[in-house]
Order: structure tokens, then C-alpha cells, then sequence
């Protein structure tokens, strides 16, 4: 009795910076205050009909599929990446329950317990949880607010670089910086990773959403495919985070094979997922269009709002759905609570995500936040405007603002 214990490797696990201020805007919101939740990477654009119908459609059995998803997908997949000069073959892509499998499958494979993998921060917040679980140690190579998060050179890879390091894990367009890397960083990348014997692992989820006309490129147009993992998700292109489906691809036939064992232990993907996701393929151009239309004009808008702030450094994203920027405030997180505590304006507050959370480097990232930007145009432009409020009525250390 009493000797019941929690594994270290759990109690390391660190919880969601976003997810663990909920508690908080649960109890404004239980208030009656109205909450915009520009703090949550999920879209809230339509899910395309076609993803229910085919769902509808289904008859039989839901059994399990194959644990390298459905056959019919993988296809789906491959030819999706053709179109992207991606060369992958079905039999190179795993399905994968969202792109957070595949991110865990991927260290899985080529990490060991106390080994070491190489990411660029500030990086998407969950990989941290993903690394704990599997006692492997994410190091940091730092990118800046001031240059727009663009990847730092060659040789702040290579200060960092140990008998350990397995691989090096980032994503493209980022979350939370929507930087978009060049061809030629990542092409250097590459090169360093085969010079080094290490892996890539390449975070593509957000491959479609980039703006003013550039174009995310994959690490595998590079070549040296031995090295390169990519992973992949539906949830953002097409605004179905639940239904869970994303993909591991590789031509590596060692860490194919050894991460189809993994998938093999939970079984299957959702197999009526996988169906409708299968409809998912046939968007055309104009669907990609729309897509990366909204968020662009929503961009725009945030800048707009936020450029206006006194004090504030954020440099205009080229991708994905989310600005990252320094706030004149000494502790981000204290700011967001105190947002959802302290301040409203007509009964209105606005809910960020604080950024220390995405950083390994202790102290990094106090001043800054992640803007999501979910929410349709005129919402968006006052959820800002609120933000701006906000900022401004915390450094004059007012409590309890009402408009
Ligand atoms: C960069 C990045 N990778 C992976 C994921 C995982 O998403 P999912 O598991 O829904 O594919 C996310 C989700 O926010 C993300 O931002």
C-alpha cells in the first residue's frame, strides 16, 4: 500500500502549452465571457462534403484495415505526391493516425533511449511530449523573431552536433513560426544530414498553405533519399484534424519495414476515416485555391491589427495558419491568464498561446506568443483589436479592464 509509482518517463511528459490553459478560458467562458480562441492550431474552415458522403456511402463490415492503411489511400497518397514532384510509391507510405503518429513512429525508428535529435526552435510544442515518451533529448538550434524564423546556418547545427544525435526533426511551413524554408537551406540541411550520417525527419503537414505565391518545397527534392522520413497529415489541408489520418513515407526500406512493425501494435488505422479520406483526393486546384486565399487575406489581417502594437517584433508568415511575435510583456503566460481572468472588452476576451512552452532552451520564448488565425475576418480583426487592448492595459497594470 502507498508504493504505487508513476514511471519517470511519464511524469517527464510534459503537458500541452496550449491544452493547460483551458482550465482558464473554461472558467471565463462558464462567466459568460466570450472567449476567441486564436490559440488552438485547428482550422475551422468546412470539412469538403465529400469526406461525409463517402462515409455515408460505406457498407459492411468496419473492420481493420491493412496496418499500412488502406491500399486504395496509400495510392491516393502516392499520386498526391507525384503531382508535388515528391517520388514516392504506395508501398513507400504508411498511414498513420494524424501526422503525430507518424512523428512518433519516426523518432521511434531511429532514435534510441538517451540519443539525440537535432530540432529548430521554437517547433511545434508536441514534439517535446513525443521525445519524453521516448527518453530521447531534443536539442536546440535557435531561429529568430527578428529575421522571421528563418533557419539558422549550418554551423549552429554544428556546434550542436554529438556522438548521439540521431537525426534532425523539423517542420515546413512551421508551426508556430510560419517560416518557410528555402530549397537552398534545405538542400544544405540535407547535406549536412547525409555528411553526418543522421536523418531528416521533415514535418510537411502544412505543404499547401503558403502565400504570396511561393511554394514550400519537400526535403525530397533533394535526393539522398536513404536519409529523409516525411510527415504527413490531412487534419490541415482539409480541416479534418478528427478524423485522425496521416502518413509516414520514406524510401528507406529499414525504416519502412521497421516502422511498419509499429504500426502493426495498434492494428489499423480508423478504417471509415481512411474511406472518406479517400474522396479528399479528388479536390481540385480551386479547393487548394480557396484554402490559401482565406488564410492569406486572415494574415493580412492580423498584421494589419498587430503591426499597430507598440513594442511588438513579428515579421509577416509565409505559411501555414499562425503568426508567432515578441509582445512588450515579461511573461507571456502570465499574460494570457491574466487575458482570460482580468480583461474583457464588452464582454469579449481573446485567448493566445504563450510560446516558452515551444522552445527547449530555458527562458526562451517568455515574451512571445502564437496567434492561430481560425477564426472568419470580421471575428478575427476584433479578436486582435482586443489583443492590442489587452497588451496595452497590461503594461499600464491595470486589473479588471471592462470597456
Ligand atoms: C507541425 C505539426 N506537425 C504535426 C501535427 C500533428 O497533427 P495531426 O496529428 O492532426 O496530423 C501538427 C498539429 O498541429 C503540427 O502543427
Amino acid at each position: 500500500m502507498g508504493d504505487l509509482m508513476i514511471s519517470r518517463r511519464a511524469q517527464a511528459v510534459p503537458a500541452s502549452p496550449i491544452r493547460k490553459l483551458i482550465p482558464y478560458s473554461d472558467e471565463a467562458e462558464s462567466k459568460g465571457i466570450h472567449v476567441y480562441h486564436l490559440n488552438i492550431g485547428q482550422p475551422d474552415l468546412e470539412t469538403p462534403k465529400i469526406y461525409f458522403d463517402r462515409i455515408r456511402s460505406f457498407k459492411g463490415t468496419d473492420a481493420y484495415t491493412n496496418s499500412a492503411g488502406l491500399m486504395e489511400l496509400r495510392e491516393k497518397f502516392a499520386k498526391y505526391y507525384k503531382k508535388w514532384q515528391i517520388p514516392f510509391e504506395k508501398d513507400e507510405v504508411i498511414v498513420t493516425e494524424g501526422g503525430s503518429e507518424a512523428a512518433i513512429f519516426a523518432i521511434a525508428a531511429v532514435a534510441d533511449p538517451g540519443d539525440e535529435i537535432i530540432v529548430i526552435e521554437p517547433f511545434y510544442a508536441n514534439y517535446k511530449a513525443f521525445a519524453a515518451m521516448l527518453n530521447v533529448k531534443l536539442i536546440p538550434v535557435t531561429s529568430r523573431t527578428e529575421n522571421g524564423y528563418e533557419m539558422p546556418p549550418i554551423s549552429d547545427f554544428e556546434k550542436v552536433l554529438t556522438s548521439k544525435t540521431k537525426a534532425i526533426l523539423f517542420p515546413n511551413p512551421g508551426n508556430p513560426t510560419g517560416a518557410v524554408y528555402t530549397p537552398e537551406k534545405l538542400n544544405e540541411i540535407v547535406n549536412f544530414a547525409v555528411k553526418h550520417d543522421l536523418y531528416v525527419i521533415s514535418d510537411e503537414v502544412y505543404r499547401e498553405i503558403t502565400f504570396d505565391g511561393l511554394k514550400a518545397h519537400s526535403t525530397m527534392e533533394f535526393g539522398n533519399y536513404n536519409n529523409l522520413i516525411v510527415i504527413d497529415s490531412l487534419s490541415k489541408r482539409f480541416n479534418v484534424c478528427g478524423a485522425r489520418i496521416g502518413a509516414l513515407a520514406t524510401k528507406n526500406k529499414a525504416i519502412f519495414n521497421n516502422v511498419l512493425k509499429m504500426a502493426m501494435m495498434r492494428l489499423s488505422p480508423n478504417r471509415l476515416s481512411q474511406y472518406g479520406a479517400v474522396g479528399l483526393f479528388e479536390l481540385d486546384d480551386s479547393y487548394y485555391k480557396a484554402m490559401v486565399d482565406e488564410y492569406q487575406k486572415r494574415r493580412d489581417i492580423v498584421y494589419d491589427e498587430l503591426s499597430k502594437v507598440p513594442g511588438i517584433v513579428l515579421s509577416k508568415p509565409q505559411g501555414a495558419f499562425y503568426f508567432a511575435a515578441k509582445i512588450p510583456v515579461n511573461d507571456a503566460e502570465e499574460f494570457v491568464k491574466w487575458m482570460l481572468t482580468s480583461f474583457s472588452v464588452s464582454g469579449k476576451t481573446t485567448m493566445v498561446a504563450p510560446l516558452s512552452g515551444f522552445y527547449v532552451t530555458p527562458d526562451l520564448g517568455k515574451d512571445e506568443i502564437r496567434i492561430a488565425y481560425v477564426l472568419k475576418e470580421k471575428e478575427l480583426r476584433q479578436a486582435c483589436q482586443i489583443l492590442k487592448m489587452g497588451i496595452s492595459a497590461y503594461k499600464s497594470e491595470r486589473k479588471r479592464v471592462e470597456v
